[in-house]
């Protein structure tokens, strides 16, 4: 069966860029799930606020992420974030906007969002647990968010939660993307407040991830630590 390693944590915590290197390393996808509540929210802000059947709105979205290049050696050449296609549409840079930023929270609470998005993750991702072809014939998946180890793949072979102090999450974001430190800290922290707090599948660390504090770890080591314990 398909590998599945889940990657949750909290905003800015590194996921991203840690999943898709050790996905890149290991030869297998990488599945950023947050870019799919990013699309869902971005279609949403563009179409006004009339009322939606939202998992109409969101099964009917057509959600394509590109495959990353595998990484071998130690030259970094290919991109390390996915191309993201809504409804065959370039939307990689439309959806990380401050205004996506401040809705996607609200929208990701929508549980009817969250059901019909749950079964895009999963169907890019082997099932429920692992027994069914991933798209591109991958041997193994890594797929990072909130609910991943807790609610999307249950039965994931590794599930890691990583965090970093918020100050040090702003610094790394600042630091990639620029804008104001506190700020950005203040927008990370509320987003993770309400992430934590909704009803449905919130952000948590499942019982059985293992914690990872990433606040004085360069990526490399996050990246090597990760595949060690997918390769143990
Ligand atoms: O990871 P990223 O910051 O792109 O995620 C954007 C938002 O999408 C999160 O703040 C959260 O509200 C939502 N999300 C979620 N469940 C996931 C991934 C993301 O609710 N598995």
């Amino acid at each position: 069966s398909v590998f599945q390693c889940a990657i949750d944590g909290p905003a800015a915590s590194g996921k991203s860029s840690c999943a898709a290197a050790v996905a890149r390393t290991l030869g297998f996808a990488y599945l950023d799930s947050g870019a799919l509540f990013r699309c869902v929210t971005l279609k949403h802000l563009r179409r006004g606020t009339e009322s939606t059947d939202w998992h109409d709105f969101t099964a009917a979205t057509d959600l394509r992420l590109t495959a990353l290049p595998p990484l071998t050696g130690t030259t970094e050449t290919g991109p390390v974030r996915p191309r993201v296609f809504m409804d065959g549409e370039d939307v990689t840079a439309a959806i990380r906007t401050p205004a996506v930023n401040s809705h996607v929270s609200a929208i990701a609470a929508i549980p009817d969002v969250r059901t019909a998005l749950l079964a895009k993750k999963r169907a890019l991702g082997g099932g429920i647990d692992g027994t069914l072809p991933v798209p591109g014939g991958y041997a193994g998946v890594v797929m990072d968010g909130r609910d991943i180890g807790s609610t999307v793949f249950p039965h994931a072979q590794l599930k890691v939660y990583l965090t970093a102090a918020a100050r040090v999450r702003a610094e790394r974001r600042v630091r990639e993307a620029g804008g104001d430190l506190d700020l950005i800290e203040q927008e990370l922290v509320k987003r993770d407040a309400l992430d934590m707090a909704r009803a449905v599948s919130p952000l948590r660390k499942a019982d059985d991830a293992v914690e990872l504090d990433t606040s004085a770890m360069a990526q490399d080591e996050v990246v090597a630590t990760i595949v060690g314990w997918v390769r143990d």
